[in-house]
């Protein structure tokens, strides 16, 4: 993705004024049609990092609000999706929600445990482009830090975990069926990582999206059946112990020849505001 400078707004305007940035609508929203599809339960205790975007008051109480992904690289530093802070996501400006948390160290979110850390200010990349999702990542400054050393390094560019070929992890309390069946707990689907050529071909622009390979990073099951889904959005993909991808979009979940375009952690490093 474009360099952009490094910047953090004062708090009290980060939300007001990027949001702003993000239009309604994108391209290709994962249609529901299929099942963290093929995935298996996890334990936060595992994966102390893959940590749950709430907001009781734009979601609900029953699964403590949570409507998206999100992972923890620093004590006080999360990254989730840019488009998990849009207008399309949330029903409203982000500015607009009195109670946006980072739940960490809950396996069952219809459940106590864990902690619930208000995010203090979000940075929404000011070059994501919602009509290609190019540059999908935010950067959430929470007002506590996480509890213990729940953090995970992230992959350089160059670094091996990128290979295609290579095992991936994608983890989330997102929908496992496809049809809007929503996990209470944290769930994780074992992916590969796919040569942008499969996504290229699967995505060549047009009504389906186009993936860019500068920006984007392709990951799925070639015979279908393992994929992030809806509500996972912005969770990680990790490989080797290091993260490499947030869940960004695709079409429908755990199709063949439709895989999983995630946002390429590398192309972040050294730019994004709050790097461990
Ligand atoms: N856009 C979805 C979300 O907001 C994530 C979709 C991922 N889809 C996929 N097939 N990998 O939660």
């Amino acid at each position: 993705m474009p360099r952009v400078p490094a910047r953090v707004l004062p708090p009290a305007f980060a939300l007001a004024a990027l949001t702003a940035l993000i239009p309604l609508g994108g391209p290709a929203p994962a249609a529901a049609d299929s099942i963290v599809v093929g995935g298996r339960p996890v334990s936060v205790a595992d994966s102390p990092w893959a940590v749950a975007l709430s907001s009781r008051d734009r979601f609900g109480a029953e699964r403590a609000g949570q409507f998206c992904g999100a992972v923890a690289i620093g004590p006080t530093t999360v990254l989730t999706a840019a488009h998990c802070m849009g207008r399309t996501v949330l029903g409203g400006e982000a500015s607009g929600i009195r109670d946006l948390r980072v739940i960490a160290g809950r396996d069952d979110l219809s459940g106590p445990g864990g902690q619930e850390v208000p995010v203090r200010s979000a940075w929404v990349n000011p070059d994501y482009d919602p009509g290609t999702n190019a540059g999908d990542l935010a950067v959430l400054t929470l007002e506590q830090p996480l509890p213990g050393d729940g953090v995970i390094p992230m992959a350089a560019e160059g670094d091996a975990a990128y290979t295609a070929g290579n095992e991936a992890t994608v983890y989330g309390w997102g929908d496992t069926t496809g049809y809007g069946a929503y996990a209470a707990t944290l769930h994780a689907s074992d992916v590969q990582v796919l040569p942008d050529s499969s996504c290229v071909r699967a995505y060549p622009g047009g009504p389906r999206g186009a993936y860019d390979a500068s920006s984007m990073l392709c990951a799925g099951d070639t015979a279908g059946g393992r994929d992030a889904c809806q509500g996972d959005s912005g969770g990680p993909l990790v490989a080797d112990g290091r993260l490499i991808g947030l869940v960004s979009w695709g079409s429908g979940c755990g199709s063949p020849g439709s895989p999983g375009v995630y946002t390429r952690v590398s192309a972040a490093i050294g730019w994004m505001p709050g790097e461990p």
